[in-house]
């Protein structure tokens, strides 16, 4: 661990009680099909504690809401709950490798992006603007998500498709910009920190929202083979794309994502760094696991 490392604030508030429904979850869903391609494969977000958390026997599919935020204790306890943050640029294969490590493993699965994507989605039906720190906050403070295998509903109404799409995915990346929005996600996102341990996918696990965590991995790939990744993608999802574009768009959000002030898209310095381009899934999965273990 490097110098960065010290006790979570979600390790220090967090009560089984508000643990309590990151335990019964599944996986929030991952990036658009995220099983294509380079990165395919049978790793999927339901596969990880569902089949090997000693949870395992309670439905797969059971639902439960979002962690909720606050209220996650006030003692002085350290959570020991073993974390492996998994950072990188957009289509870089976060998703894909945090699934399937955490399958490896039986390890709860964090998609921060998801919740991300949700603040958009949400802002965008409510007409409130991407531009509006102090109103996406509040939308995300009270956020009537539900996770139920890989199917997301908002306010009942199943958004897992509309979530995944390039809309959300740029809607996420405006709204992430803003500190208070991201201040708010902040302890929702540690609730996910319950036994036998988390895998965290996102731009800031192992910066910010989890910088203690055991094992921190920085993915990466070339622009070209991120957006052929995401084309192949939306392809096998049956829904229109072009290169081009993508690589645009891709191009765009990890600018945007760099260069924001607040929890900056960047490798924590006690990151292992991976390029995966020309990469297969078993070896990069292979690579973390490798990591992981030699942090313990
Ligand atoms: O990972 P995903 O593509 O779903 O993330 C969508 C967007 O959400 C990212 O481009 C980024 O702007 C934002 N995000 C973030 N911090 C995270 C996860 C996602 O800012 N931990």
């Amino acid at each position: 661990m490097s110098g960065t490392a010290r006790p979570s604030e979600g390790a220090a508030n967090q009560s089984p009680e508000r643990a309590q429904p990151a335990n019964r979850s599944h996986p929030l869903p991952r990036e658009g099909g995220r099983g294509v391609g380079l990165f395919t494969g049978t790793a999927r977000p339901s596969e990880g504690a569902a089949n090997q958390s000693p949870e395992r026997a309670q439905p797969a599919n059971r639902s439960h809401p979002l962690p909720r935020e606050g209220g996650r204790g006030e003692g002085p306890s350290v959570n020991t709950v073993p974390v492996i943050a998994i950072d990188g640029t957009s289509a870089s294969g976060k998703g894909t490798i945090a699934a399937r490590v955490a399958a490896e493993l039986g390890f709860h699965l964090l998609d921060s992006g998801a919740l991300y994507r949700l603040v958009g989605l949400r802002a965008l039906r409510a007409g409130v603007s991407l531009e509006d720190g102090t109103a996406l906050a509040a939308l995300a403070r009270d956020l009537p998500a539900r996770f139920d295998g890989e199917r997301v509903f908002l306010a009942e109404a199943d958004v897992s498709a509309e979530l995944r799409g390039e809309t959300c995915a740029d809607a996420a990346s405006r709204v992430a910009v803003h500190p208070p929005l991201r201040a708010a996600l902040l302890s929702r996102q540690r609730a996910f920190r319950v036994a036998p341990g988390l895998v965290a996918d996102g731009r800031d696990m192992g910066t910010v929202v989890f910088p203690e965590a055991r094992s921190k991995v920085f993915l990466t790939a070339s622009l070209q083979e991120r957006a052929e990744r995401r084309y192949k993608q939306l392809i096998a999802k049956g829904l229109a794309a072009n290169i081009a574009t993508l690589l645009l768009e891709i191009e765009e959000r990890d600018r945007r994502d760099r260069e924001r002030v607040a929890a900056p898209l960047a490798a924590a310095p006690d990151a292992l760094v991976i390029d995966t381009t020309g990469l297969g899934i078993e070896f990069v999965v292979a690579k973390v696991l490798e990591h992981y273990r030699g942090r313990g």
